[in-house]
């Protein structure tokens, strides 16, 4: 029986109120996702939010305490009819350390029935073409999480799953993970990439997922993070007697207008700034500049998962596998 549903054909991955209690508590809470096919998505959000427990039960490892999701359109209620189809780094993979990457991949290959002639295609392009003879345990931290991203890619998925590969990696050891997923995401593979920090994979992703606390707090374009907050709309009025009016206007407009200096500041987006021209206008005060800060990324990041309720909670470790 297939279990196929009617996911739009451009979407990946679709899930709809997805939701894990442990005990009492909601690490993940009714998050509803639409990942698009043939990009790198990133989850991004601080120690805890709720990522990892996410993308364990996108790929079966765990189930949903409520709520649906769909990958390929299968739900995940049915892992086995999607699965092969995606390969996964979850945890740090388990290499044996005194034998080489390229016999590590060979076994690996062996136990999952998958081509063995792959191996020293996936050695090259992870750029270990030249140090698949050496034992693993000779490896730089950025060759290992390489190691690991070539042995989930050992099934020749469409759906590539990493939980923080650049963990633990210095600059250079990111930049090479960053290079190999740009190029894996440009021969039409998904990717779908987490991370605690931000930066380290904004550059990459087409589309971004921003989870806090267990809640989805944005998903989209980085343009779009960047407009949906802190965007900020500065009007300066020719005359500063105007200053107190013109702040108001912004305020029954319904984006409180402060003031600073010789200029309003509202917190509004940059597509507003015509509207309270026209506004302005209207009212008889001339504006004398009208500009748009939109803040940078990383203010729109904290402004999202800025929570002081981080608190120090301890929280029974259950653990649960799924049928
Ligand atoms: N098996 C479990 N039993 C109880 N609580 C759990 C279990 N697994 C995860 N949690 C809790 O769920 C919350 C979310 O954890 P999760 O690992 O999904 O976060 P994360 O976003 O991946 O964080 P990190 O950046 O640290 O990897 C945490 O508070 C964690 O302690
Ligand atoms: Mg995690």
């Amino acid at each position: 029986m297939s279990t196929a549903t009617h996911a739009l054909p451009d979407l990946a991955v679709r899930t709809a109120g997805l939701t894990k209690h442990y005990g009492s508590r909601a690490v993940v809470d009714s998050i509803d996702l639409e990942l698009p096919r043939g990009v790198i998505s990133g989850f991004v959000g601080p120690n805890g939010a709720g990522k990892t427990t996410t993308l364990r039960m996108l790929l079966g490892l765990i189930r949903p305490s409520a709520g649906t999701g769909e990958v390929f359109g299968h739900s995940i209620a049915h892992p086995a009819e999607y699965l092969s189809r995606v390969g996964s780094l979850i945890e740090a993979p388990a290499f044996y350390p005194t034998i080489s990457g390229r016999r590590n991949l060979e076994i690996l290959a062996s136990l999952g029935r998958h081509n063995m002639r792959r191996v020293d295609t996936l050695l090259g392009q992870v750029g270990l073409g030249d140090r698949g003879g050496d034992r693993f345990k000779s490896y730089s931290l950025g060759m290992k999480q390489r190691l690991g991203i070539a042995a989930a890619l050992l099934p020749e998925p469409d759906l590539l799953v990493l939980d923080e590969p650049t963990n633990g990696l210095d600059p250079a050891g990111i930049r090479e993970v960053r290079a190999l997923l740009r190029e894996l995401a440009d021969d039409g593979l998904t990717v779908v990439v987490s991370s605690h920090l931000l930066g380290e994979i904004q550059t990459i992703c087409d589309h971004l997922v921003v989870i806090d606390d267990g809640k989805l707090r944005f998903q989209g374009s980085i343009d779009g993070l960047l407009g949906a907050q802190t965007a900020e709309v500065i009007a300066i009025p020719e005359h500063t007697g105007d200053l107190q009016r013109l702040a108001e206007l912004c305020t029954h407009a319904g984006h409180v207008g402060r003031i600073e200096g010789a200029a309003v500041h509202a917190p509004a987006p940059a597509e507003w700034a015509p509207e309270l021209n026209r506004l302005a206008m209207g009212r008889g005060i001339t504006l004398a500049a009208l500009s748009v800060n939109r803040g940078t990324l990383e203010d729109a990041f904290f402004a999202m998962t800025a929570n002081d309720d981080h608190a120090i909670l301890a929280h029974p470790q259950e653990s649960e596998v799924a049928a």
